[in-house]
């Protein structure tokens, strides 16, 4: 069923949002060195944007009539000081993130509910211009 399947890749995007919101303020209240000046802004703002992600993804799975998660994904968030080391894991989450959302973005074409394709397709994006900026900011 397309509502069933549809629902538990949307718990799996909820998981990796409350883990990304843990991991990015981890990161931001961790940061030392110069470039705490501006990584840790940055930081804090994906931590902001991946709990409103989390909001969005949750309320979409109580409109299909799901249950969300209340855990995290399991994928381990490495301690870490250190700017590089910070952006090798958030460029991986990101990755995570958008593969997960394209995912969502297939099994929502079938649905035919264009808020909820709209809404989601919102996030997608937000994903994929962290992803490039990470990229960047590894070069
Ligand atoms: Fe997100
Ligand atoms: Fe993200």
């Amino acid at each position: 069923m397309i509502q069933n399947n549809l629902i538990k890749i949307l718990n799996e995007a909820l998981g990796w949002e409350l883990r990304a919101t843990n991991m990015y303020a981890h990161y931001a209240a961790n940061i030392r060195g110069i470039h705490r000046l501006q990584l840790s802004p940055l930081f804090t703002t994906e931590a902001a944007e991946s709990t409103m992600h989390g909001d969005i993804v949750r309320k979409a799975i109580v409109k299909l009539g799901g249950i969300p998660v209340t855990e995290r994904n399991p994928h381990a968030i490495i301690h870490t000081t250190k700017f590089d080391e910070m952006l090798v894991y958030s460029l991986e989450t990101e990755t995570q993130a958008a593969t997960v959302y394209s995912e969502i973005m297939i099994e929502l074409e079938k649905l035919g509910d264009q808020d909820l394709y709209d809404a989601i397709e919102q996030i997608y994006l937000a994903e994929l211009r962290s992803l490039e900026e990470l990229r960047l900011l590894r070069e």
